[in-house]
């Protein structure tokens, strides 16, 4: 109906507009028009002169033909696409002892740190070092040995920068890494401190860093070092560089000065640092320091530069708070508080306006549907005393010249925001001792989210385990529910989707239930495969010969369960009164992980339909008092209430309930390891037992709308462990009627 509704305008419309346009663009004469219909029938197949035209595949040339000069390859990409590592340092290490220290202050900064030291001076300590290369000198010529093994090595040719050093220097790297990063390394440069009586040459005492292409030229031109006579090894390398390159050292390059700072023969600079670095400002902005006799001296120096460092960037971090709060004034909503966080968030809509609660210090008021105030106790005491504590530290920090006196606090609220954290606004109240005037201040704080982590070990899960449905029927009671259960499952697996899944469902029968109930099920399983012969799913039904405690019931059915299908498999623990849907099993399947996870659904508890206003009939109103007359007279028959309105998700048909573990969906191999508590106590569900899991094995608690509990009166044991019974009357009190259903019931409108 609705389609030839909107269809009659549009057609109507399509021909209205075919008028129009055959009424103003008429065309001139009829003539010239051809009719479609004309060309359709002289249609020519011309399919019967085709020539197939296949062209011959060209030839491949033979494999032994040699076309032009082969490519070769590089092994990396990183080495074909040119991209080097940032910096090595060349340490020459006479004595070793250095070296190691060396390593340790400058290796995590760099990208790699190689100690080049003579092998005859070997000592175990730097024979440890990683990257060490030995070279036999003969006690001649040292630097040509030097700079053979680098070209033996090709380390000439990954890296941007090089530092030549001796290891009696101490080097900077925080300034070493911002210099290298404001220079390019493609000019041939070579930089140092000058040697003021040979022009020309770097003092090697104060580290020489060159660019990559003046280290490639000295690689290659080493040879004119070898006939050169110098009055020391460390002379003849200055000489060597500069002989080689033909590159003038120079002090600064690209604004990046090369600072130096020159320690005297006789001073220790671990006992004369302090007065350096107070007496001088040039000590703090050096690169290197040298020379430096012992690892008490570079250990040091090291320490002073982090210091250093630390400064710099508390200082930066101060400047950059600054800004943004003279920024903040220029944004619509101001500055976020504390600098830096995200701003509160803004409520989407009038429906999820953010919730305050407000506390005082013995109460707190929540948001929950059935209970408004609680006493302040637990975490949230904690929470807020620490609050309080700290508000008033900064009340009195502020205040410090006048004599206060803290009375109490007024109150406060909180409010929690998953991406920011929790803020509170707290109200003190205090009393001047001198002029006994009361004044009160408010003090807003927050608790920012800071660290968070990503759990980095979760292992992977697919959809398609096998799972084993588990129903309890410990009463005869219970029978009726668990059959209405199984023809839902049944309806279930009539849906045509493919289903490689394998599924299995379980109902263990206890011994209290009578035969004749035993074979009704019996026969509704048989039903059951019948028609789910397609997706492969298994019923069967066990009996479980038990005399124990009906809460106890559910642990003996998985133990059987278990028994029979090998503690490797998945296990979904349902309620006999339990409806679900497909996506249950999904997302059980999901949510179940061995070794790891147990899924403990949360499940939508159907209200008493009688008190709800379920058996109502069309028409019928729910606060009229005939109704409720009615549903009082019914309220004291003990047959079953009937409901005549679907379940459904909403607030008027029940209610999901946090203290409810009736439903648990387990690996059986975990639940072995939890089975030794059940013994210990009585306890109502085999779900409390997973409240404190053992270590490594998290509980996964969810909103389930495919999982829906039907109403039954519930039974709580009063043998149970103390805990448990309190959460079973809770959870039974609560779970009857909604507070306003309830009322309708008992007050009488006039
Ligand atoms: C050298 O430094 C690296 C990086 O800090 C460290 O892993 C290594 O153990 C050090 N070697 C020695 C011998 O201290
Ligand atoms: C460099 O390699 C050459 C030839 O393989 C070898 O003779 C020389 O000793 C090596 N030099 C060093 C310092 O390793
Ligand atoms: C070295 O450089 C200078 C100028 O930079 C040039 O005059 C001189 O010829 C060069 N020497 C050699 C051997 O290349
Ligand atoms: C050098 O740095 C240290 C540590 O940051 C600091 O205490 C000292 O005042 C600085 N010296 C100068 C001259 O700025």
């Amino acid at each position: 109906m609705s389609g030839a509704r909107t269809g009659l305008p549009l057609l109507g419309g399509l021909l209205l507009g075919v008028l129009i346009n055959f009424l103003l663009f008429a065309p001139p004469d009829e003539s010239t028009i051809a009719c479609p219909a004309a060309s359709i029938a002289e249609f020519v197949d011309s399919a019967e002169h085709w020539v197939v035209n296949q062209e011959k595949t060209p030839q491949s040339p033979p494999a032994d033909a040699k076309q032009g000069p082969q490519v070769v390859r590089a092994r990396f990409a990183a080495t074909e696409l040119g991209i080097r590592e940032r910096i090595l340092v060349l340490v020459w290490a006479e004595t070793g002892r250095l070296a190691v220290a060396l390593n340790g202050t400058l290796a995590k900064h760099v990208s790699r740190v190689v100690a080049l030291a003579d092998s005859a001076r070997l000592d175990v300590e730097t024979s440890l070092l990683p990257s060490l290369i030995p070279f036999k000198s003969n006690s001649l010529h040292a630097h040509t040995h030097i700079l053979n093994a680098v070209f033996n090595y090709t380390l000439q040719e990954n890296y941007d920068w090089f530092l030549i050093m001796k290891e009696s220097t101490y080097i900077n790297p925080f300034l070493l890494q911002e210099m290298i990063n404001k220079m390019s390394w493609s000019e041939k440069v070579i930089l140092g401190v000058p040697d003021s009586s040979n022009v020309g040459r770097c003092i090697l005492e104060a580290g020489i860093l060159l660019s990559n292409p003046t280290m490639q030229m000295l690689i290659q031109q080493r040879h004119v070092c070898n006939n050169m006579l110098a009055a020391s090894d460390e002379q003849g390398m200055e000489m060597c560089i500069y002989a080689a390159t033909n590159v003038s050292c120079r002090g600064e390059h690209q604004g990046q000065e090369y600072r130096y700072w020159h320690v005297s023969g006789t001073d220790a600079p671990h006992e004369e640092l302090q007065r350096w670095a107070m007496e001088s400002p040039s000590l703090n902005s050096s690169l290197s320091v040298g020379s430096i006799l012992s690892t008490a001296d570079s250990s040091a120096l090291h320490d002073h530069f982090i210091r250093v460092e630390v400064d710099k960037v508390e200082a930066e971090i101060s400047q950059l708070e600054e800004e943004i709060e003279g920024m903040g004034e220029d944004l619509p909503d101001g500055p976020s508080w504390p600098v830096g966080t995200k701003p509160y968030a803004h409520a989407p809509n009038r429906y999820q306006v953010p919730v305050w609660e407000y506390f005082t210090s013995t109460e707190i008021f929540k948001n929950e549907p059935n209970q408004n105030v609680r006493a302040l106790e637990g975490s949230d005491k904690e929470d807020i005393d620490e609050i309080i504590e700290e508000a008033r530290r900064r009340v009195e920090e502020e205040e410090g010249k006048r004599s206060l006196e803290f009375v109490r606090i007024s109150g406060g609220y909180r409010q929690w925001d998953a991406a920011r954290g929790m803020d509170y606004m707290v109200d003190l109240v205090y009393r001047d001792v001198d002029t006994e005037e009361i004044l009160e201040r408010r003090v807003h704080l927050a608790r920012i989210i800071e660290r968070t982590t990503l759990v980095n070990t979760v292992p992977y899960v697919k959809e398609d385990a096998d799972l084993t449905i588990v129903v309890p029927i410990a009463e005869e009671v219970e029978v009726l529910p668990a059959r209405r259960l199984l023809a839902r499952q049944a309806r279930l697996c009539t849906s045509p989707a493919e289903e490689n899944r394998h599924t299995r469902v379980v109902v263990a029968v206890s011994s209290r239930v009578e035969t004749k109930s035993v074979v009704f099920i019996q026969n509704d399983l048989e039903e059951l495969k019948k028609r789910c012969k397609r997706s492969s799913l298994e019923a069967s039904l066990l009996s479980v010969s038990s005399d124990t405690a009906t809460s106890l019931h559910a642990a003996e059915a998985l133990d059987e369960a278990i028994d029979h299908f090998g503690p490797q498999s998945m296990f979904l623990l349902l309620s006999p009164y339990a409806d679900i849907q497909k996506e249950l099993l999904d997302r059980a399947r999901i949510n179940t992980i061995k070794k790891f996870q147990v899924f403990l659904p949360i499940p939508f508890i159907e209200y008493h339909p009688t008190i709800a206003g379920m058996d109502l009939k069309d028409g019928e109103k729910p606060d009229d008092e005939s109704t409720r007359q009615r549903a009082l007279g019914t309220l004291k028959d003990p047959a079953p209430p009937q409901r005549t309105k679907g379940l459904m998700v909403q607030k008027e048909h029940g209610r999901f309930d946090p203290l409810d573990f009736s439903v648990v969906c387990i690996y059986g191999s975990d639940y072995m390891e939890v089975r030794p508590r059940l013994m210990r106590g009585k306890r109502v569900d085999v779900g409390s037992a997973f409240l404190n899991m053992p270590p490594g094995i998290h509980v996964l608690r969810a909103i389930e709308p495919a999982l829906r509990l039907r109403y039954h009166r519930r039974e709580c044991d009063p043998d149970l462990e103390e805990e448990d019974l309190l959460r079973c009357t809770q959870s039974r009190r609560e779970n009857l009627a909604a507070k306003d259903q309830l009322a309708r019931l008992v007050f009488n409108k006039e």
